[in-house]
């Protein structure tokens, strides 16, 4: 059985989950951009940063295979926002879903790790993007905000790293 690490990371903190999780379980890892034919492996592991709720990478990688049938595909997402939370869970699953072939997505087992930010690294654009954010949140009385909302203001202009590499051993269960 051919297995396969993807990752799509803009800052490295999903690319250190990805290489953790291909040390412990002896399986290559490699970034979304360097795969060449995805119908080639028959268990997929997709890790991806979530950016305004979609995850890195992933429906473009994903959505280029062909057969699903005898493929296992697992995808772990890495985010801010803590994934104890159920909305949250639900917020993300929600957003996979419609990035997704639909049979792809149901044949997904679906993980969430929480990731970190550090805002003096920033590109411009996703400064300006998580200021515009922040600022339309601010506003938003408490009862409204959600706990992706809260997470982005506890954490807005600092620097954060919530990861837990330790999380990674539900999902090397979960690998065949
Ligand atoms: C522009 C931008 C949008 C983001 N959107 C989300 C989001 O929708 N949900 C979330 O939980 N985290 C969000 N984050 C936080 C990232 O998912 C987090 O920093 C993650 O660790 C990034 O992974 P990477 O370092 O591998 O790129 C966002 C961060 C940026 C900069």
């Amino acid at each position: 059985m051919k297995k396969i690490i993807i990752y799509g990371s803009c800052y490295g903190t999903t690319k250190e989950y990805a290489i953790e999780l291909s040390k412990k379980t002896n399986i290559e890892a490699m970034p979304y951009q360097s795969i060449k034919n995805i119908d080639d492996y028959d268990q997929i592991i997709y890790m991806g940063g979530l950016y305004a709720g979609g995850v890195l990478g992933m429906n473009k990688t994903l959505n280029k295979i062909n057969s699903i049938s005898n493929k296992k595909i697992i995808i772990v997402t890495v985010g801010l926002a803590d994934p104890i939370d159920k909305q949250n869970q639900n917020n993300i699953r929600n957003n996979i879903k419609v990035q997704l072939k639909k049979e792809i997505f149901e044949n997904a087992k679906i993980f969430h790790l929480r990731g970190g930010i550090d805002y003096s690294k920033l590109k411009f654009t996703h400064k300006t993007m998580m200021k515009l954010l922040y600022n339309a949140i601010k506003k938003l009385p408490k009862e409204k905000q959600s706990t992706e909302d809260k997470a982005m203001i506890e954490t807005y202009n600092q620097k954060i790293n919530f990861a837990d590499f330790s999380k990674l051993d539900s999902i090397i269960n979960e690998i065949e």
